[in-house]
């Protein structure tokens, strides 16, 4: 984890050189949100199964950098006055709260078009079709089908009532969508069919959930000056989740049941896949 957090962070400085003209404040909130700070998960989940079918270190850190970016976008929005109105992200204040929230809104549009730019990006992968499959993969989980669609039902998650059929569909398509890409993105850079990705898709979309439930168990009883943000925030919200659904106790259960379950789908692999297994339980047993 920690090199992949030095990795990324040496990308997005290379990527986000400050510009001596008036943009240079957009580049400066853009590397403010991107580098130092946050788990680095799913760059870790790229490398991880790239490294299954022995994909080159550069083309799969560039892709690992890709969805950092968008994910970094993802925070930065979520965190504005308008959606959650957060101070405090990856121990540090907000991106609105640093620079402004026009110049916050803007550093996540730039972040999110940085993402599509590098997956298109020929140093990224020498085959066009590579990179065009990572790109349309990338664009469906962002959008309104995965990403935007989840935070969508999120928001009316604090308004109306859900069962827990609809909160599992919002936390899948709200976080298991960018974590089922980092995946896909593993296994098309390693060039495995369609019909060679079921154990994989197995594997992230019950890690996707577990890793949600975490987050809002983290909500509940984390540590804030451990996860880096403000917590407590879910409930105050009155928004639903696994664990207003079913309780702590419950919920901590079904995670470390999903955690069981993303593992056996790695069965077909040897002790290649170990890292994977091993981000599994990390997961659900994270302070941060
Ligand atoms: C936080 O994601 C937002 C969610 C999708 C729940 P992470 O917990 O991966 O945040 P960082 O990247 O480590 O800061
Ligand atoms: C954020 O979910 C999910 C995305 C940014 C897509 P949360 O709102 O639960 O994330 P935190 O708790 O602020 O990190
Ligand atoms: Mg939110
Ligand atoms: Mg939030
Ligand atoms: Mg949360």
């Amino acid at each position: 984890m920690d090199r992949v957090a030095v990795a990324i962070d040496q990308r997005f400085d290379h990527f986000l050189t400050v510009p001596d003209d008036p943009r240079a404040e957009l580049f400066e909130a853009m590397r403010y949100a991107a580098i130092g700070g946050g788990k680095r998960l799913r760059p870790l989940l790229v490398m991880a199964t790239a490294r299954l079918y022995n994909v080159e270190e550069k083309s799969a850190l560039n892709a690992a950098t890709a969805i950092e970016a968008l994910h970094v976008y993802s925070l930065i929005h979520d965190d504005l006055p308008c959606m959650d109105d957060d101070a405090l992200r990856r121990g540090k204040p907000t991106t609105h709260v640093a620079f402004g929230e026009a110049q916050a809104v803007l550093a996540g549009d730039a972040l999110h078009a940085l993402a599509f730019e590098l997956l298109a990006d020929e140093k990224t992968h020498h085959d066009p079709f590579v990179r065009a499959e990572m790109v349309a993969c990338l664009a469906k989980a962002a959008g309104p089908s995965g990403m935007a669609g989840g935070q969508m039902m999120d928001l009316a998650a604090e308004k109306q009532i859900f069962d827990l059929q609809t909160v599992t569909r919002l936390q899948q398509l709200k976080t298991g969508a960018l974590i089922g890409v980092c995946l896909e993105i593993g296994a098309i850079l390693g060039r495995v069919p369609i019909e060679g990705r079921t154990g994989l898709r197995g594997y992230a979309h019950d890690l996707g959930l577990a890793f949600q439930i975490a987050d809002d168990i983290l909500d509940v009883e984390g540590d804030e000056a451990l996860a880096g943000k403000q917590l407590h925030k879910d409930e105050a919200a009155g928004k639903q989740t696994f664990l207003s659904l079913m309780g702590l106790d419950r919920a901590k259960e079904q995670a470390q049941m999903l955690v069981d379950q993303a593992k056996s789908h790695l069965n077909g692999y040897g002790t290649e896949a170990d890292l994977l297994r091993a981000i599994a339980e990390y997961v659900v047993h994270r302070d941060r």
